[in-house]
């Protein structure tokens, strides 16, 4: 049994706002198997009620996956008495109990970052083991090398603290203050790129994180926004992809 409130249903699709779900609820736009109910605050069953808008069948998901552009400034974490959190950031009509992000990106590092409150779906996407890669995009402040490149081919010996798994980086442009650097990794060590870079005397001065598995972050949201994942993006997510990283 899964009991929510009318309008919290409607709005957790992330189609409509709480104040959206409340006027059509009260115009008659939302039916509970079948039937029009126009109070709000009744409850339904997620796990047994059919709830439609203007008879469009909503899918009423256990757990919840969003999709964050994450901005600079703003940790990582559930809460933070001193520093707004990436769950800070979620409207409350998305804002679940237990909602944490899966994974971190640093205070400073933009982009893709999912948040959820399913702990072994975060678990899979997280673990090495499953090959799910993550892609960023790494402006530092000099010239990436062709020594720099075969190192994180082979994997990067960072401060003899570590060697990093096989990743793959590609210079894609060349600018005057610094190049840019696409990075593939399967792994998330803490700070892993910045200190990959350090390791060859390389400041990463900005790190945007562009893809997770096939999932590439929504050029339409804008930094701070999320919505809710559709079925066919949680399963990019879960994608591994065919490039392997020792050739
Ligand atoms: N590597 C880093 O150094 N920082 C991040 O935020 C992500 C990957």
């Amino acid at each position: 049994m899964n009991k929510q409130r009318l309008d919290k249903t409607v709005s957790s699709q992330g189609l409509w706002s709480r104040k959206d779900a409340k006027n059509l609820i009260r115009k008659g736009f939302v039916a509970v198997n079948g039937n029009v109910v126009r109070q709000a605050d009744a409850y339904v069953d997620w796990d047994r009620d059919i709830v439609a808008v203007n008879g469009q069948i909503l899918q009423l998901q256990q757990h919840c996956y969003l999709m964050l552009n994450k901005p600079k400034g703003v940790v990582s974490a559930t809460e933070d008495p001193q520093q707004t959190t990436v769950v800070d950031l979620v409207p409350d009509e998305l804002k679940r109990k237990g909602l944490f992000p899966a994974g971190r990106l640093d205070k400073d590092t933009t982009g893709l970052l999912i948040l959820t409150d399913d702990g072994d779906f975060a678990h899979d996407i997280l673990s090495p083991k499953k090959h799910v890669q993550k892609v960023y995009l790494a402006k530092v402040n000099g010239k990436i090398t062709e020594e720099i490149v075969e190192a994180f081919r082979t994997g990067v010996n960072v401060h003899n603290e570590y060697t990093t798994l096989p990743s793959r980086l590609t210079v894609i442009a060349e600018e005057e203050d610094g190049d840019v650097g696409q990075v593939i990794l399967r792994e998330g060590m803490y700070h892993q790129i910045k200190r990959m870079f350090l390791s060859f005397g390389l400041k990463v001065t900005e790190l945007h994180r562009i893809r997770m598995g096939k999932l590439e972050l929504d050029p339409k949201l804008e930094p701070g926004q999320c919505r809710p994942l559709t079925e066919e993006e949680l399963a990019l997510l879960r994608t591994r992809e065919e490039i392997s990283f020792e050739d």
